[in-house]
């Protein structure tokens, strides 16, 4: 019996290696359904493979009762591979359904963890991770024992590449231009997230994440940069021992892990690993003075409430700026702490409805400051 799935945001980056990993596995899955934004002609390829699957796009004034269309189908797990803030609803609402997901939509944890979380744990929903760190890690701490107590841990690493800023400082990485910026040294991604990359706000969205995924405080989970991107997440035990996990940087490891969830991918997804294709495995501490969209992501999640909402809102809100040639790459950090430490009305951060207020306000503000500065 093939797997039947739902793929929200087939479109991108997230959504190719998922159609990679399901042509090269047709008779273990099959695609039922799939959402898409802009891109009108993949979409149309994606069709025309998938004859029988139903689709919708996200553009559309009144998607939102296709969304409800498609979770009332049939399926056995979903896949959220939306970019940013508009992933949330489609992830609460398959977690209130119950539903197996499998979410690379990391941004959807962001806004509003406690509040998917706590639906989930409701209507029994379960999230299986895309994101490779968050992947790795879930593999080091099953390993382990401690999926469900961390007693004996006494840390998790996520590891980031460091992006193609590494090497560059001062004035250079303040204004260093788009072309540089969405040039990643060792992954290929969608926009928004290569940009998140090269600042590492994409970690701290990560870290964010990983709190919510597997409730690690955050004095337990560090991020450290890892050029060569083959060590995903790394597990200290209390006695000091540390565990990696190792794969080459391609995103359907993690994403055929998820999808034979709870079971093992049965053979390879990518070919020609042998220990010796991973030569050098270098760690560095992240420099938080340079690296700020780190360090204040970080800190808005661990105050919790409103704060990770603004932070995810603002950062998008800026990336689009710095993509759209309206900001340096070095303003996205500054946007990001004006938005930040700005007064917002007291909308209720224990919904979602409050918390896309802080969402909007967040946007508005980046937006206003974008243009005037
Ligand atoms: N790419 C990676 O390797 C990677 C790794 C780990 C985690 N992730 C996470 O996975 C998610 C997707 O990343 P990606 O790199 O695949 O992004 P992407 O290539 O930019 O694709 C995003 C998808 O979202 C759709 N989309 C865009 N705006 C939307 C909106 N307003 N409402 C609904 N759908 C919208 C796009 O549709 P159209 O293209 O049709 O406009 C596309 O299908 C992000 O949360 C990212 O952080 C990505």
């Amino acid at each position: 019996m093939r797997c039947k799935f739902l793929l929200f945001g087939a479109t991108g980056s997230i959504g190719d290696s998922t159609l990679d990993v399901l042509r090269q596995r047709r008779d273990d899955f099959e695609l039922v359904g799939f959402s898409w934004h802009n891109n009108a002609q993949k979409a149309a390829a994606i069709q025309a493979d998938y004859p029988r699957a139903q689709s919708y796009s996200t553009a559309k004034v009144g998607h939102e009762a296709e969304l409800r269309r498609l979770l009332d189908l049939e399926y056995d797990f979903i896949i959220v591979a939306i970019v940013g803030a508009a992933g949330v609803v489609t992830t609460l609402e398959a977690a209130r359904r119950g539903a197996t997901i499998l979410l690379a939509n990391k941004e959807s944890l962001v806004i509003a963890g406690d509040i998917v979380m706590a639906a989930a744990r409701a209507a029994g929903a379960t999230f299986v991770p895309v994101d490779s760190e968050h992947s790795s890690l879930y593999r080091l701490l099953k390993g382990a024992g401690a999926l469900e107590t961390h007693a004996h841990i006494r840390c998790a690493y996520l590891t980031a590449s460091g992006g193609p800023l590494r090497h560059l400082s001062g004035d250079d990485f303040y204004n260093a231009p788009r072309e540089t910026v969405l040039k990643h040294p060792t992954w290929v991604m969608g926009q928004k997230i290569t940009v998140d990359s090269a600042g590492l706000a994409n970690k701290a969205l990560e870290v964010i994440e990983a709190h919510h995924l597997f409730g690690l405080p955050y004095e337990k989970i560090q991020a450290v940069i890892h050029p060569q991107s083959y060590v995903h997440a790394m597990l200290m035990a209390s006695d000091g021992t540390v565990s990696q996990h190792v794969s080459q940087p391609d995103m359907r490891y993690p994403i055929a892990h998820a999808m034979y969830y709870p079971g093992e991918p049965p053979v390879d997804t990518v070919k020609g690993n042998t220990p010796e294709s991973y030569p050098l495995f270098e760690f560095y501490p992240i420099d938080e003075k340079k690296f700020r969209a780190y360090a204040l992501g970080r800190k808005a999640g661990q105050m919790g409430m409103y704060h990770s909402a603004v932070f995810n809102a603002a950062n998008e809100a800026a990336v689009a700026e710095f993509l759209e040639g309206n900001i340096r790459f070095g303003e996205i950090a500054e946007l990001i702490e004006r938005a930040l430490d700005a007064k917002y009305a007291a909308y209720d951060h224990t919904t979602i409805a409050g918390l896309l207020q802080y969402d909007s306000a967040a946007r508005a503000l980046v937006s206003q400051f974008a243009h005037t500065t």
